[in-house]
Protein backbone atom coordinates (compact mmCIF):
# COMPACT_ATOMS: atom_id res chain seq x y z
CA UNK A 1 0.00 0.00 0.00
CA UNK A 2 1.60 3.59 -1.12
CA UNK A 3 0.27 6.44 1.19
CA UNK A 4 1.90 9.46 2.22
CA UNK A 5 2.14 10.89 5.04
CA UNK A 6 0.90 14.11 3.37
CA UNK A 7 -2.31 12.46 2.54
CA UNK A 8 -3.06 10.92 6.15
CA UNK A 9 -2.77 14.67 7.34
CA UNK A 10 -5.42 15.89 4.85
CA UNK A 11 -7.46 12.72 5.40
CA UNK A 12 -7.55 13.80 8.80
CA UNK A 13 -8.23 17.26 8.39
CA UNK A 14 -11.42 16.33 6.35
CA UNK A 15 -12.76 13.70 8.73
CA UNK A 16 -12.45 16.19 11.68
CA UNK A 17 -13.88 19.42 9.76
CA UNK A 18 -16.50 16.85 7.86
CA UNK A 19 -15.80 19.07 5.03
CA UNK A 20 -13.05 19.17 2.52
CA UNK A 21 -13.83 23.33 2.20
CA UNK A 22 -12.55 23.64 6.16
CA UNK A 23 -9.90 21.38 5.75
CA UNK A 24 -8.57 23.21 2.90
CA UNK A 25 -8.72 26.40 4.35
CA UNK A 26 -7.12 24.88 7.77
CA UNK A 27 -4.01 23.94 5.66
CA UNK A 28 -3.89 26.64 2.96
CA UNK A 29 -4.76 24.12 -0.08
CA UNK A 30 -7.34 24.51 -2.93
CA UNK A 31 -10.83 22.39 -2.20
CA UNK A 32 -9.58 20.36 -5.36
CA UNK A 33 -6.38 19.62 -3.96
CA UNK A 34 -7.70 18.71 -0.75
CA UNK A 35 -10.15 16.42 -2.79
CA UNK A 36 -7.56 15.09 -4.89
CA UNK A 37 -5.73 13.70 -2.32
CA UNK A 38 -8.07 12.00 -0.13
CA UNK A 39 -8.89 10.27 -3.85
CA UNK A 40 -5.66 8.85 -4.05
CA UNK A 41 -5.50 7.78 -0.49
CA UNK A 42 -8.77 5.60 -1.30
CA UNK A 43 -7.54 4.78 -3.92
CA UNK A 44 -4.29 3.02 -1.80
CA UNK A 45 -6.39 1.60 0.59
CA UNK A 46 -8.92 0.28 -1.73
CA UNK A 47 -12.36 1.44 -0.51
CA UNK A 48 -14.07 4.07 -0.05
CA UNK A 49 -13.19 6.14 3.52
CA UNK A 50 -15.68 8.91 3.04
CA UNK A 51 -19.35 9.23 1.88
CA UNK A 52 -21.87 12.06 1.42
CA UNK A 53 -25.01 11.56 3.60
CA UNK A 54 -27.25 14.22 2.08
CA UNK A 55 -24.72 17.37 2.31
CA UNK A 56 -22.79 15.75 4.92
CA UNK A 57 -19.71 14.04 4.88
CA UNK A 58 -19.45 10.92 6.67
CA UNK A 59 -17.23 8.25 7.40
CA UNK A 60 -17.34 4.88 6.21
CA UNK A 61 -16.28 1.72 8.16
CA UNK A 62 -12.95 1.71 6.42
CA UNK A 63 -12.36 5.37 7.22
CA UNK A 64 -12.99 4.85 10.66
CA UNK A 65 -10.53 2.40 10.83
CA UNK A 66 -7.85 4.92 8.80
CA UNK A 67 -8.49 7.84 11.00
CA UNK A 68 -7.99 6.10 13.91
CA UNK A 69 -4.61 4.91 12.58
CA UNK A 70 -4.17 8.10 10.69
CA UNK A 71 -4.52 9.99 14.73
CA UNK A 72 -1.94 7.71 16.33
CA UNK A 73 0.49 8.12 13.49
CA UNK A 74 0.54 11.93 13.69
CA UNK A 75 0.57 11.68 17.28
CA UNK A 76 3.44 9.53 16.80
CA UNK A 77 5.44 12.36 14.51
CA UNK A 78 3.99 15.14 17.03
CA UNK A 79 6.09 13.45 19.79
CA UNK A 80 9.05 13.22 17.80
CA UNK A 81 9.02 16.37 16.64
CA UNK A 82 8.32 17.52 20.52
CA UNK A 83 11.06 14.94 21.65
CA UNK A 84 13.83 16.71 18.75
CA UNK A 85 12.35 20.36 19.51
CA UNK A 86 12.99 19.02 23.58
CA UNK A 87 16.73 18.37 23.12
CA UNK A 88 17.34 21.24 21.37
CA UNK A 89 16.06 23.07 24.74
CA UNK A 90 13.55 26.06 23.87
CA UNK A 91 15.39 27.08 21.03
CA UNK A 92 13.01 25.96 18.71
CA UNK A 93 9.32 24.22 18.65
CA UNK A 94 5.61 24.57 18.08
CA UNK A 95 3.24 25.38 20.89
CA UNK A 96 -0.79 24.60 20.33
CA UNK A 97 -2.42 26.47 22.76
CA UNK A 98 -6.24 27.04 22.48
CA UNK A 99 -8.31 29.16 25.22
CA UNK A 100 -12.05 29.94 26.07
CA UNK A 101 -13.15 33.32 24.09
CA UNK A 102 -13.36 35.27 27.64
CA UNK A 103 -9.34 34.41 28.12
CA UNK A 104 -8.79 36.64 25.00
CA UNK A 105 -8.42 39.33 27.77
CA UNK A 106 -4.86 37.85 29.10
CA UNK A 107 -3.85 34.99 27.66
CA UNK A 108 -2.71 36.90 23.73
CA UNK A 109 -0.43 39.42 25.72
CA UNK A 110 1.19 36.30 27.91
CA UNK A 111 1.45 34.27 25.17
CA UNK A 112 2.74 37.29 22.84
CA UNK A 113 5.15 37.77 25.78
CA UNK A 114 6.46 34.08 25.73
CA UNK A 115 7.17 34.17 22.10
CA UNK A 116 9.29 37.03 21.73
CA UNK A 117 11.47 35.47 25.08
CA UNK A 118 11.61 32.34 22.74
CA UNK A 119 12.28 33.53 19.20
CA UNK A 120 12.49 30.09 18.22
CA UNK A 121 8.82 28.69 19.24
CA UNK A 122 6.27 29.26 17.08
CA UNK A 123 2.64 29.46 18.60
CA UNK A 124 -0.82 28.59 17.40
CA UNK A 125 -3.72 29.95 19.30
CA UNK A 126 -7.19 28.87 18.70
CA UNK A 127 -9.95 30.78 20.30
CA UNK A 128 -13.69 29.47 21.12
CA UNK A 129 -16.41 28.76 23.42
CA UNK A 130 -16.07 26.23 26.51
CA UNK A 131 -18.34 23.36 24.94
CA UNK A 132 -16.06 23.52 21.85
CA UNK A 133 -13.05 23.76 23.10
CA UNK A 134 -13.74 20.47 25.58
CA UNK A 135 -14.30 18.69 22.17
CA UNK A 136 -10.72 19.59 20.87
CA UNK A 137 -9.36 18.42 24.29
CA UNK A 138 -10.90 14.94 24.25
CA UNK A 139 -9.85 15.11 20.59
CA UNK A 140 -6.24 15.58 21.71
CA UNK A 141 -5.94 18.57 19.49
CA UNK A 142 -3.97 20.83 21.14
CA UNK A 143 -0.45 21.29 23.76
CA UNK A 144 -2.68 23.14 26.73
CA UNK A 145 -5.94 24.59 26.52
CA UNK A 146 -7.11 27.47 29.41
CA UNK A 147 -10.64 27.21 30.51
CA UNK A 148 -12.65 28.28 33.30
CA UNK A 149 -13.13 25.22 35.68
CA UNK A 150 -11.21 21.53 34.65
CA UNK A 151 -13.80 19.27 32.97
CA UNK A 152 -15.73 16.48 34.59
CA UNK A 153 -15.65 14.59 30.58
CA UNK A 154 -12.46 14.62 30.19
CA UNK A 155 -9.28 13.51 32.90
CA UNK A 156 -7.35 16.50 32.74
CA UNK A 157 -4.10 17.79 34.78
CA UNK A 158 -5.20 21.07 35.16
CA UNK A 159 -3.40 23.99 37.17
CA UNK A 160 -4.53 26.96 38.61
CA UNK A 161 -3.16 30.42 36.98
CA UNK A 162 -5.48 32.83 37.61
CA UNK A 163 -8.61 34.05 39.11
CA UNK A 164 -11.54 35.13 37.31
CA UNK A 165 -14.38 36.96 38.92
CA UNK A 166 -17.46 37.33 37.21
CA UNK A 167 -19.58 40.67 37.87
CA UNK A 168 -23.16 41.78 36.56
CA UNK A 169 -22.03 44.68 34.15
CA UNK A 170 -24.24 47.87 33.41
CA UNK A 171 -23.94 51.40 31.79
CA UNK A 172 -22.26 54.08 33.64
CA UNK A 173 -25.62 55.75 33.99
CA UNK A 174 -27.43 52.57 35.10
CA UNK A 175 -30.15 53.59 37.86
CA UNK A 176 -28.40 51.25 40.00
CA UNK A 177 -25.02 52.22 39.05
CA UNK A 178 -22.95 52.83 42.43
CA UNK A 179 -25.82 51.32 44.59
CA UNK A 180 -24.46 49.13 47.23
CA UNK A 181 -25.81 45.65 47.89
CA UNK A 182 -28.34 45.19 45.32
CA UNK A 183 -30.16 42.13 45.85
CA UNK A 184 -30.16 39.77 43.26
CA UNK A 185 -34.43 39.67 43.57
CA UNK A 186 -33.77 43.24 41.89
CA UNK A 187 -31.11 42.47 39.24
CA UNK A 188 -33.23 39.86 37.89
CA UNK A 189 -35.59 42.73 36.96
CA UNK A 190 -33.38 44.19 34.83
CA UNK A 191 -33.45 42.85 31.08
CA UNK A 192 -30.07 40.31 30.71
CA UNK A 193 -27.57 39.85 27.70
CA UNK A 194 -26.39 36.69 27.61
CA UNK A 195 -23.38 34.77 26.05
CA UNK A 196 -24.36 32.10 23.50
CA UNK A 197 -25.08 27.98 24.62
CA UNK A 198 -21.36 26.63 25.29
CA UNK A 199 -19.91 29.61 26.80
CA UNK A 200 -18.51 28.79 30.22
CA UNK A 201 -19.60 32.09 31.39
CA UNK A 202 -23.24 31.55 30.75
CA UNK A 203 -23.03 28.51 32.10
CA UNK A 204 -21.74 29.92 35.62
CA UNK A 205 -24.39 32.22 35.57
CA UNK A 206 -27.63 30.66 35.04
CA UNK A 207 -26.16 27.65 37.25
CA UNK A 208 -25.81 30.56 39.66
CA UNK A 209 -29.27 32.33 39.71
CA UNK A 210 -31.24 29.05 38.96
CA UNK A 211 -29.51 27.85 42.28
CA UNK A 212 -30.92 31.04 44.36
CA UNK A 213 -34.46 30.66 42.77
CA UNK A 214 -34.25 33.07 39.83
CA UNK A 215 -34.75 32.86 36.03
CA UNK A 216 -33.20 35.62 33.98
CA UNK A 217 -35.03 38.04 31.38
CA UNK A 218 -32.93 36.93 28.48
CA UNK A 219 -33.05 40.37 26.10
CA UNK A 220 -30.46 38.78 23.77
CA UNK A 221 -27.80 36.11 23.00
CA UNK A 222 -24.56 37.42 21.72
CA UNK A 223 -21.67 34.92 20.25
CA UNK A 224 -18.64 37.40 21.77
CA UNK A 225 -18.32 39.14 25.05
CA UNK A 226 -17.02 42.24 23.00
CA UNK A 227 -20.36 42.60 21.32
CA UNK A 228 -22.20 42.59 24.55
CA UNK A 229 -20.10 45.08 26.05
CA UNK A 230 -21.44 47.63 22.63
CA UNK A 231 -25.08 46.28 23.35
CA UNK A 232 -24.67 47.50 27.40
CA UNK A 233 -23.29 50.71 26.02
CA UNK A 234 -26.02 50.93 23.54
CA UNK A 235 -28.45 50.69 26.58
CA UNK A 236 -29.99 47.38 25.96
CA UNK A 237 -29.31 45.97 29.57
CA UNK A 238 -26.79 44.13 31.90
CA UNK A 239 -24.83 40.88 31.86
CA UNK A 240 -22.63 38.93 33.57
CA UNK A 241 -18.73 39.06 32.29
CA UNK A 242 -15.73 38.10 33.53
CA UNK A 243 -14.02 41.04 34.99
CA UNK A 244 -11.05 40.95 33.36
CA UNK A 245 -13.11 42.08 29.89
CA UNK A 246 -13.43 45.79 31.98
CA UNK A 247 -9.74 46.02 32.14
CA UNK A 248 -8.77 47.47 28.56
CA UNK A 249 -11.84 50.27 29.16
CA UNK A 250 -9.75 51.54 32.55
CA UNK A 251 -11.17 54.05 34.66
CA UNK A 252 -12.90 56.10 32.26
CA UNK A 253 -14.95 53.61 30.51
CA UNK A 254 -18.48 53.92 29.64
CA UNK A 255 -19.30 50.55 31.56
CA UNK A 256 -18.98 49.40 34.93
CA UNK A 257 -19.76 46.36 37.37
CA UNK A 258 -22.85 46.63 39.56
CA UNK A 259 -22.51 45.88 43.37
CA UNK A 260 -24.74 43.09 43.42
CA UNK A 261 -25.16 40.83 46.84
CA UNK A 262 -23.26 37.52 46.01
CA UNK A 263 -21.19 38.87 42.93
CA UNK A 264 -18.54 38.30 42.38
CA UNK A 265 -18.71 34.82 41.25
CA UNK A 266 -15.13 33.57 41.86
CA UNK A 267 -14.55 31.27 38.87
CA UNK A 268 -10.98 30.57 38.10
CA UNK A 269 -8.27 30.21 35.35
CA UNK A 270 -7.06 26.73 34.95
CA UNK A 271 -4.49 25.27 31.92
CA UNK A 272 -4.94 22.02 31.35
CA UNK A 273 -4.08 19.30 29.18
CA UNK A 274 -5.28 15.62 29.16
CA UNK A 275 -3.90 13.26 31.66
CA UNK A 276 -1.36 10.56 30.04
CA UNK A 277 -0.22 12.95 27.13
CA UNK A 278 3.45 13.85 27.05
CA UNK A 279 4.15 17.45 27.83
CA UNK A 280 6.65 19.23 25.45
CA UNK A 281 9.56 21.40 27.29
CA UNK A 282 7.76 24.20 25.17
CA UNK A 283 4.15 23.32 26.98
CA UNK A 284 5.94 23.38 29.76
CA UNK A 285 8.07 26.38 29.69
CA UNK A 286 4.68 28.65 28.71
CA UNK A 287 2.74 26.81 31.96
CA UNK A 288 5.60 28.28 34.81
CA UNK A 289 5.39 31.32 32.35
CA UNK A 290 1.81 31.68 32.85
CA UNK A 291 2.22 30.61 36.73
CA UNK A 292 4.48 33.31 37.23
CA UNK A 293 1.77 36.07 36.23
CA UNK A 294 -0.38 34.49 38.71
CA UNK A 295 -1.30 37.24 40.80
CA UNK A 296 -4.20 38.98 38.50
CA UNK A 297 -5.78 41.20 40.44
CA UNK A 298 -2.75 43.26 40.54
CA UNK A 299 -2.96 44.22 37.21
CA UNK A 300 -6.56 45.33 37.76
CA UNK A 301 -7.16 48.73 38.75
CA UNK A 302 -8.46 49.49 42.43
CA UNK A 303 -11.37 51.28 41.10
CA UNK A 304 -12.49 48.96 38.45
CA UNK A 305 -12.51 46.30 41.49
CA UNK A 306 -14.49 47.84 44.23
CA UNK A 307 -15.58 44.81 46.20
CA UNK A 308 -13.85 43.09 49.26
P1 LIG B 1 -16.41 31.25 27.81
O1 LIG B 1 -15.62 30.58 29.02
O2 LIG B 1 -15.52 32.25 27.13
O3 LIG B 1 -16.81 30.05 26.96
O4 LIG B 1 -17.62 31.94 28.41
C1 LIG B 1 -15.23 31.33 30.12
C2 LIG B 1 -15.24 30.48 31.38
O5 LIG B 1 -15.35 29.25 31.30
O6 LIG B 1 -15.14 31.10 32.47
Amino acid sequence: MHLSLRQIHIFEAVARHRSYTRAAEELHLTQPAVFTQVKHLEDSVGFPLLERAGRQIQLTETGREVLATSREMLDAIGRLDMRLADMQGLKRGRLRVAMVTTAEYRVPRLLAEFCVRYPGIDALLTVTNREKLLARLADNEDDLVILGAPPKEVDVVATHIADNPLVVVARNDHPLAGKKAIPLARIVEESFILRESGSGTRLATETYFAKQGFSLKVRMELGSTEAIKQAIAGGLGVAVLSHHTLVLEGENGLLQPLDVKGFPLWRKWYVAYRRGKHLSAVAAAFIEHLLADHDCRKSLPNTLFPFP
